[in-house]
């Protein structure tokens, strides 16, 4: 995640993973390249190591594989659009090396499965979220000559026993899913359709992984769900749907988990994304503040600041709601850094339910915010119920009303950053000059400093006493 109020830049999306050696080559080389959410980077790590178990050495340079994987994202239909412009890139590969073979994983191959062979005639290999550890023998099958596919999704398939190559990381932070897959509904949303039903992750296997990081020299761990408060182990093979109530009473919920991974080292900080809004608990507020180590940093979407708008999306809670929740925060979290996604311009939403995200915003006063534009999703219950019916220049009006607002909220809350000295986690040097280095505090704003002798991965205090709209710099005191 970013620390930038903004549109969610996706242009800057379709990183590819660094280079890292298999233990026996198979003497071909696989690109990988991902966009959407970080559980879709996470799951490309999950790729990239079944990939070199099987022998694939990674490259930054698609012209060069003879493998080009792309992990899509199917959020907005702009994300689409951008897979399929990169998806004319690789055709320059086929024509070079007839033998390369383009795969589409992700949310985008889950819509739209078969299709997309029928479509996009040079993709080969289309794979769903939950089928990854099926791509050896798909990749045979289009070897072959056969169109491959699998999007199966699963009720079980956490992955857990899989171990991420952590390619893309800065070598401090590395992401952990505890859940996969959605059970909300929201009706603008579809990720319950393209990620299936929601299944929660052993505890063991998310601190074993947070141990190894911790070995491995990592500092920070961001455990991943689409709804992490949602989180509950009851067992394996026990499906949260079917727990009695004492069953749920006995099992492992996302308060406690945290509590588990923050007990690997004191000096392993941890965070969390997505929370929602209608199931984040005080457990997991008290937790936060018992542990130095978690934190203090929500996301904590809340989409519309009408209780109607809301209604429509089927979130499941109220303005009066979520406001409480704030309060919450703010209450036993003092100085809790909170960022939010707000959509603007969907079904029916009038000018002064608009009005009332804007005040909402006013109230909360967000650290940092995800700004969208509605964009509607085919098969989601918001297609299928209500008209996409607020035109397009109304929606940007909407959109650029609200990130002027957000702009000036996260000017304030960096000003309020100056003459505090904050423990920083340094994530490495500053992108605009090599004689500073970058970290993070606990709420996630970006601090600057003089590098020192200081080094990646080091925690430092730092005594602020500039800063820009969003980038906090200081010395280390
Ligand atoms: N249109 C616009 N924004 C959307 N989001 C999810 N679905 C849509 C959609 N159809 C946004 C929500 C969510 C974030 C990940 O993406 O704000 O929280
Ligand atoms: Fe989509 Fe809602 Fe699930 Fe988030 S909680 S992934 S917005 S359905």
């Amino acid at each position: 995640m970013e620390l930038e109020n903004k549109i969610i830049d996706e242009s800057k999306q379709g990183e590819a993973l660094l280079v890292k050696k298999p233990e026996v080559s198979n003497g071909k080389k696989l690109f990988l390249e991902s966009y959407g959410c970080q559980m879709n980077f996470a799951d490309s790590e999950i790729v990239a190591s079944i990939l070199i178990d099987k022998g694939y050495t990674t490259t930054k340079d698609f012209e060069e594989a003879d493998l080009i994987f792309v992990n899509t994202c199917a959020i907005r239909d702009a994300a689409e659009a951008r897979v399929r412009n990169r998806l004319n890139d690789f055709k320059r590969v086929k024509l070079k090396n007839p033998k390369a073979l383009v795969g589409v994983l992700g949310c985008m191959a889950e819509r739209l499965k078969t299709q997309f062979l029928e479509e996009e005639k040079l993709v080969d290999i289309v794979v769903g979220p939950d089928a990854y550890r099926d791509l050896p023998n798909l990749i045979e099958e289009a070897e072959d000559g056969r169109k491959a596919i699998n999007v199966i999704l699963s009720k079980e398939e956490t992955y857990a026993d899989l171990t991420p190559v952590r390619l893309t990381s800065n070598g401090v932070s590395a992401f952990i899913s505890i859940t996969r897959g959605c059970d909300n509904m929201c009706s603008f949303c579809v990720v319950p359709f393209t990620r299936g039903r929601e299944r929660s992750r052993d505890p063991e296997s998310i601190v074993k992984e947070a141990k190894e990081a911790f070995a491995a020299g990592y500092r920070e761990v961001t455990l991943l769900g689409q709804n992490v408060d949602s989180y509950l182990w009851a067992g394996g093979g026990l499906k949260k749907e079917t727990l009695t109530e004492e069953q749920k009473g006995n099992a492992a919920n996302f308060a406690q988990l945290l509590e588990k991974v923050a007990l690997v080292d004191p000096d392993l900080r941890v965070r969390f994304s997505t929370s929602h809004p209608k199931d984040m608990t005080d457990d997991v507020l008290y937790m936060m503040a018992k542990h130095e180590n978690i934190c203090n940093n929500i996301h904590l979407p809340v989409q519309s600041g009408s209780s109607k708008v809301l209604e429509m999306m089927n979130r499941g809670y109220t303005r009066e709601w979520y406001k409480e929740r704030i309060a919450a925060i703010r209450k036993i979290i003092p100085d809790c850094g909170i960022s939010t996604d707000i959509i603007s311009g969907f079904c029916a939403e009038t000018e002064e339910e608009h009005k009332e995200t804007l005040s909402l915003m006013e109230e909360v006063h967000y650290d940092f915010a995800f700004m969208f534009m509605y964009s509607e999703r085919p098969k989601t219950l918001a297609e299928r119920k209500y008209a996409d019916d607020v035109p397009e220049e109304v929606k940007r009006k909407r959109l650029s009303e609200i990130v002027d607002l957000q702009r000036l909220h996260s000017g304030i809350r960096t000003k309020q950053g100056l003459n505090k000295i904050y423990r920083v986690l340094i994530e490495g040097v500053s992108k605009k000059s090599e004689d500073m280095l970058m970290g993070r505090n606990s709420q996630n704003s970006v601090v600057v400093f003089p590098r020192g002798d200081h080094k990646k991965g080091e925690y430092v205090n730092v005594l602020v006493d500039q800063c820009t709209s969003s980038t906090l710099i200081g010395k280390v005191v």
